[in-house]
């Protein structure tokens, strides 16, 4: 979604900005902007589509100065074009603003603005914000903010200038993330810690209510009456490298190939194999609370909301306590039955995910203990929760969600572990468990190697126009993920379906036309799936398998097949997800498609 990025110091801003701006290409936007101090005024230029476009604008009109703030658009009020591109002004030009958010009562305030005599020239929500401060200024730019804030309803993470009081930059957040940049004689403004990993590793995170003045000395933090608050500082442990490409094509590939490496980091120092246990140092909940616990509901959105389903179905099995899953968006405004004997598990790979966060803090008021599986350190979702398990899978830049997927089902599994042990399950059972986990890297590497094989099978499917993805049990909610990284990247409509639901509808779609993904690996439902193979090959269907074995019944029933390793039925989806995921990348970088940035979607959604 929109990125923002700020620079107070004495270095040139503009090219700063430019490349804070694209290491912020990942959350997706439609058009960018700057906005600098140039020792006279405010200067900005502005540009739709791509920062490739931004820098074209800037070399033919260069602009220079020591401040300024910047800014990645993703539309929502008006269209994406130069105008409604952030930042925006106030009728003077003096006053530039960026803004990640919504002005939900932007509608009433642009009215009373323009009878008090002001003129719009954008579509924008954001554009009453400068606005109103323009309206409120009188010297000081952090008493205007306060003043025009204090009208303003919804959401917002911004940063301002202005051309009056020129020697800082203002920041506030309310439900955007935002955070400061501490450097040596300059401090930077972002919505993302990747926009300024370049620069500087000391971050402080604003919290909701919190205004920050950024000078190129120093920095305070304060609440909205202008009580100071003392924020602590954050080292990121995040390396450059981590946010580049590193020779791969595509962030998507390299994160796919990364994942040996991502599952061992979430396991590394919580998984004890010999006594089939895990230790999750971050629970918050003493032994009471999670031995009195009679109902865990999970909620998430997308990918998460999947790894959260083969969290239901692990947790019921090994740990015997009910659990439900919700979709975040839904749960947050229905009326849920939460105690204070319900966990309400979070699952989000940013931290930042508007309905996420809003369901868990809903969740916390009607009781419940949270408990944050998050990515993202230091993210809103971590910072508000109760306790969490970070992933610890490092930054994820491609839209299409990969490893933090398969981390966040070993982190379930590790939940499910300490669940499990804490009531019925024995240590031989918790061992088993714990073993088949350990061998996780070595077994997702060796499908690793043979991703040639996938990237054939998806050569023969570059053209189809849609997939039906079909598993059952565990793998279920594997045939949801598949399906969902194939239709958000190659744009191929695609579904996920429970195998047997097969014929309560979708096998009607069934023809030479429509390849059908079967999740088949070696489990205690392999049997019932081959019967549903059967039906798809009687009908004309082109099968594609994954399998974990030669399996005679299934002889002369597939075209394609692909096998993974064997490995115990809840932890099939780790190894399941790797080929669907190389599936989907491979048919979307062979249809041309820009992988990493799919139309319309952002890595984190932070709007409702
Ligand atoms: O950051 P979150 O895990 O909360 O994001 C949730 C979804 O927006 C996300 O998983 C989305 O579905 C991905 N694009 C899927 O690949």
């Amino acid at each position: 979604m929109c990125g923002i990025v700020g620079y107070i110091g004495e270095k040139q801003a503009a090219t700063l900005l430019v490349d804070g701006l694209k290491r912020l290409e990942y959350r997706g936007y439609d058009s960018a902007g700057v906005s600098l101090m140039n020792g006279k005024g405010v200067e900005t230029r502005k540009a739709k589509g791509k920062i490739a476009m931004l820098e074209k604008a800037i070399s033919s009109q260069p602009i220079h100065g020591k401040v300024g703030i910047a800014h990645t658009r993703w539309a929502t009020h008006g269209p994406p074009n130069e105008c409604n591109a952030h930042p925006h002004h106030d009728c003077t030009g003096k006053i530039s603003v960026v803004h990640n958010g919504i002005i939900e009562n932007y509608g009433p305030l642009r009215a009373m603005l323009k009878k008090t005599g002001h003129t719009f020239v954008s579509d924008t929500d954001t554009e009453v914000l400068a606005h109103l401060i323009e309206a409120a200024f009188d010297g000081n730019l952090e008493d205007a903010v306060v003043d025009a804030l204090a009208l303003v309803e919804g959401t917002y993470g911004i940063a301002v200038l202005s051309a009056d009081d020129p020697e800082k930059i203002v920041a506030a957040r309310k439900g955007s993330p935002l955070l400061i940049g501490i450097g040596e004689g300059e401090n930077y403004v972002a919505s993302d810690v990747a926009a300024i990993l370049a620069h500087t590793r000391q971050v402080v995170y604003l919290d909701d209510g919190e205004m920050a003045i950024v000078k190129r000395d120093g920095y305070q933090v304060c609440d909205l009456d202008q009580q100071t608050i003392k924020k602590r500082v954050n080292r990121i442990e995040w390396d450059l490298d981590q946010i580049e490409k590193g020779g791969f094509d595509h962030f998507m590939l390299k994160e796919i190939m990364e994942q040996p490496h991502t599952i061992e980091n979430t396991m590394r120092g919580r998984l004890v194999t010999e006594e089939g246990f895990s230790k999750l140092g971050g629970l918050n909940l003493t032994m009471d609370d999670l031995q009195n616990l009679d109902q865990i509901i999970i909620t998430a959105c997308g990918t998460s909301w999947h790894s959260a389903l083969i969290g239901e179905l692990m947790i019921e099995e090994h740990a015997r306590i009910r659990c439900e899953v919700e979709y975040a968006s839904e749960f947050r405004y229905r009326n849920p039955i939460v105690t204070d004997r319900t966990l309400c598990v979070v699952i989000s790979q940013s931290g930042e995910t508007a309905d996420t966060l809003a369901a868990m803090r809903e969740a916390k008021r009607r009781g419940a203990k949270t408990l944050g599986l998050v990515n993202q350190v230091g993210s809103t979702i971590a910072r508000e929760d109760d306790g969490g398990i970070y992933l610890h899978a490092g930054p994820e830049i491609g839209v299409a969600s990969t490893k933090a997927f398969t981390s966040q089902v070993i982190a379930l599994a590790l939940l499910t572990l300490k669940l499990g042990r804490l009531r019925n399950m024995s240590v031989v059972q918790g061992r088993e468990i714990a073993q088949a986990m350990e061998a996780l890297p070595g077994q997702i590497q060796s499908i690793l190697d043979r991703a040639k094989e996938i990237e054939k099978i998806a050569e023969a499917f570059v053209d189809a126009t849609n997939f039906l993805y079909l598993g059952r049990g565990y793998n279920f909610p594997v045939a949801l993920e598949g399906a969902l990284k194939l239709k958000e990247i190659s744009y191929i409509h695609a579904e996920g379906y429970p195998a047997a639901e097969m014929k309560h509808g979708p096998i009607a779609l069934i023809d030479a036309d429509m390849p059908v993904v079967f999740i088949a690996p070696h489990d205690s439902v392999f049997d019932k799936v081959v019967s549903n193979v059967q039906e798809v090959k009687a009908r004309g269907g082109r099968v594609i398998a994954i399998t974990s074995r030669h399996e005679d019944s299934l002889d002369g029933k597939i075209d394609y097949e692909f096998r993974i390793p064997q490995t115990i039925d809840m932890l099939n989806p780790v190894l399941a997800a790797i080929p669907l995921q190389l599936l989907a990348y491979y048919i979307a970088a062979k249809r041309g498609l820009n992988v990493d940035q799919p139309r319309n979607l952002a890595k984190s959604v932070t709007v409702e």
